[in-house]
């Protein structure tokens, strides 16, 4: 019976195969749980620049605006919900209530899987802070 464990093995893979879709999102994680953003409290009055579902379907071309009206038009304020007015800024405005990046943004960029490579020229406050700290106790 020197056959019997290749046949054992052929119908492991053979089950492997037949159930991937069951378990490949669980083993690849495509069904993980969403995660946990980190946000600032709107019970303290806080909001987003616009309305939290514009927010999080459309803040890529929000950000694609704010750069052309500063970077080709050199306009720098923005009137968002309510009349609140905003200076047009990833690191300085964005970063300013989101304070971490990395519970914030990257969080949920890496489940979606997308990373925006805005970081390698606008650096965020928290690691802007870290490298002061870093660099004082040279
Ligand atoms: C190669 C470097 C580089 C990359 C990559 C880059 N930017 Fe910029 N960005 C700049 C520079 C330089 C300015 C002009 C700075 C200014 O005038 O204040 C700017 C200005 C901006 C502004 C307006 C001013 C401000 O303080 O934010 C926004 C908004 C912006 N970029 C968004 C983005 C986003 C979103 C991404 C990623 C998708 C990105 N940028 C990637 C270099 C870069
Ligand atoms: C004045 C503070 C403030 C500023 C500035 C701000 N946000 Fe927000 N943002 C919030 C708050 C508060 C929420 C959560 C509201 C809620 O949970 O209903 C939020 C929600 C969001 C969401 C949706 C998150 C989710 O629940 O899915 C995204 C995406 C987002 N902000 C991106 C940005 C970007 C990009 C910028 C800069 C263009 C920005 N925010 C500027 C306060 C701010
Ligand atoms: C609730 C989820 C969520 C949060 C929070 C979030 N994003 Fe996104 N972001 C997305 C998704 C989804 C996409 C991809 C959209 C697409 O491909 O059409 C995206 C795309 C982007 C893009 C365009 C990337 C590209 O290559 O086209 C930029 C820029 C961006 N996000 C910036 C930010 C910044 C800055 C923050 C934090 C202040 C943030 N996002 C927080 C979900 C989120």
């Amino acid at each position: 019976m020197y056959n019997a464990g290749k046949v054992i093995i052929g119908i492991l893979i053979f089950l492997g195969l037949f159930t991937y879709p069951i378990w490949s999102p669980i083993v690849l994680g495509k069904a993980g749980p969403p995660p946990q953003l980190e946000k600032p409290d709107p019970a303290k009055g806080k909001v987003c620049v616009e309305a939290t579902d514009y927010m999080r379907s459309t803040h890529m071309s929000l950000l694609n605006n704010w750069r052309d009206w500063v970077v080709r038009d050199g306009n720098r304020i923005y009137t968002g919900l309510e009349g609140k007015k905003y200076n047009m800024s990833l690191q300085n405005t964005c970063l300013d209530c989101h304070k971490s990046r990395e519970k914030f943004c990257d969080r949920c960029h890496n489940y979606v899987n997308v990373s925006p490579r805005c970081w390698e020229c606008h650096i965020e406050p928290e690691y802007k802070q870290q490298q002061a700290v870093a660099w004082r106790s040279k």
